[in-house]
């Protein structure tokens, strides 16, 4: 399936695509802490930010449909952190586990080693057994968890970190 979409960056013609993906996941699931659906003019502006060495990807399908997105944002607002990225992956529901995620953070770490980035971060519910898979299946490690640092769907939430080198 992944053989016949194309990765490129994301422009904003998608941001529509992107919000749709991104929000299913927000009104859902844990996989996301953000409670309320993102604005097309949220997701516009994080476009603008996500347009040079911290990027945005899209898959896209031969009809031009959008099968999932990716990407690498600042880990942290302040300056000695600016070697550090966080990834994020969302895909379409109906393109889970088909291999597209690990197609996507493959490309984002060579992103990453393109951005000159030293290490790469993902934040991931506890509960979220396929992301957490994921990043472990594409060598990060977990680096910490933290208990009951979110609240979604009235339930107390961990999470954890994973890290691997760029
Ligand atoms: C997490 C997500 C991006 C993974 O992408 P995917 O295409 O479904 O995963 P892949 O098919 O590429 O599988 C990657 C690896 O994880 C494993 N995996 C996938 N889903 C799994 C699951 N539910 N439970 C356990 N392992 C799983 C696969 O077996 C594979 O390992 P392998 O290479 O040893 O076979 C995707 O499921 C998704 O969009 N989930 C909802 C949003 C989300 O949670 N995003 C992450 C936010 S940090």
């Amino acid at each position: 399936m992944a053989v016949d979409l194309i990765i490129r960056p994301a422009v904003p013609a998608d941001a529509g695509a992107i919000n749709a993906i991104y929000n299913h996941y927000v009104r859902t699931s844990t996989s996301t802490f953000q409670e309320e659906p993102e604005t097309l003019a949220d997701r516009l502006a994080w476009l603008e930010r996500h347009r040079g060495a911290h990027v945005a990807l899209v898959a896209e399908e031969p009809d031009g449909g959008i099968a999932g997105w990716a990407s690498l944002s600042p880990f942290h607002a302040r300056s000695a952190y600016r070697f550090t990225v966080e990834d994020s992956v969302y895909l379409r529901d109906d393109c889970r586990g088909r291999g597209l995620g690990k197609l996507l953070l493959s490309r984002l770490m060579d992103a990453a080693r393109a951005g000159g980035f030293r290490n790469v971060i993902a934040c991931v519910c506890a509960e979220q057994e396929a992301s957490i898979a994921l990043h472990r299946r594409a060598g990060f490690r977990e680096v910490a968890r933290m208990t009951q640092v979110g609240l979604k769907f009235d339930r107390w939430l961990d999470i954890v970190y994973l890290q691997a080198g760029a």
